[in-house]
């Protein structure tokens, strides 16, 4: 099967068998690296990130050199955006440089598929607003996947900032897409309008193969929590405690980064069933997944 698409902007835009590729592709990779040594040799790589980032950034960086692509990675606050350039002038000048592929990190929802009607380079979605953070769920779903042997019929809690997370968003696409049941939980300000089953989390773990903690992303909330750190982990947090009520098998992922002590526990994120670390390592091996699949803006050129 070949992937047909120039650009990742959503896990919308995937149907189960792109995402089925994708992630067989990054497993491939991820258990022999040197299998997409040199894809994307002559390719051009821009990141461009305008809100902070270390595992995203940092590992599509990677990706892409192990891949033989040449890596730019545009430091925003030093950049002529800080002279009032547009994020769309901006972009037709990486374009114009000769960019294959525009890695694009943005504070305001739907600005990467805003930009993919204007520009012939690849464009990957690293997080835009409230909107999608792909490549995240793509590493989410390879991580469960290579625990458990399979997505569909699993059952996974959610639970924290779903209203504001991107990688919620992204992540309840791609397990419904491929079969697997969600449950959300949190703070009832804090949950998506149609979030109609949320439960407390008590509940919401019952049972469950897995446990997906979220941070509260206070950079997007419009008021402030009324909530200490230590009130919001006594209410929400996941602690070893509440973990009991998930199956004896299940494990615990968290996209980073983490508030130990308000939305997990540090002996969780710490402990035996977490694969946090699991997820981290991931990155590189589904973002080389994804750079290959697309090819870049000259693909069929
Ligand atoms: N999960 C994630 O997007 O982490 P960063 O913000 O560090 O890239």
């Amino acid at each position: 099967m070949t992937f047909e698409h120039r650009n990742l902007l959503g896990i919308a835009d995937l149907s189960p068998a792109d995402i089925v590729h994708l992630l067989d592709a990054a497993d491939r990779i991820a258990d022999e690296p040197s299998c997409a040594r040199g894809a994307l040799a002559g390719r051009q790589q821009v990141n461009a990130f305008f809100e902070n980032s270390t595992r995203t950034l940092l590992s599509f960086e990677m990706a892409g050199r192990r891949a033989g692509a040449e890596i730019s990675s545009l430091a925003i606050p030093s950049s002529s955006v800080a002279k009032g350039e547009s994020l769309l002038d901006t972009a037709l000048t990486i374009e114009a440089l000769g960019a294959d592929f525009l890695v694009l990190r943005y504070p305001e929802t739907g600005a990467p598929r805003r930009l993919a009607e204007r520009l012939k380079v690849s464009i990957l979605n690293a997080g835009d607003g409230v909107g999608e953070h792909p490549t995240q769920a793509l590493i989410d779903a390879l991580t469960l996947r290579r625990h458990f042997g399979r997505l569909e019929g699993l059952s996974i809690a959610i639970c924290g900032d779903i209203r504001h997370s991107r990688v919620a968003h992204s992540n309840r696409l791609l397990l419904e897409k491929v079969g697997a049941r969600v449950r959300l939980s949190g703070p009832p300000s804090l949950l998506p309008d149609d979030a109609g089953s949320a439960e407390p989390i008590e509940e919401a773990l019952d049972g469950v193969d897995a446990v997906m903690m979220l941070r509260v992303q206070h950079e997007r909330l419009d008021d402030a929590l009324e909530l200490s750190g230590s009130e919001y982990h006594g209410r929400y947090g996941l602690t070893a405690e509440r973990l009991q009520r998930a199956a004896s098998h299940a494990v615990v992922l968290h996209p980073g980064p983490m508030n130990r002590g308000v939305e997990i526990a540090g002996d969780v994120a710490d402990g035996p069933r977490s694969l946090i670390l699991a997820q981290v390592a991931l990155g590189v091996p589904v973002r080389m997944a994804c750079l290959v699949a697309l090819g870049g803006a000259r693909r069929g050129a």
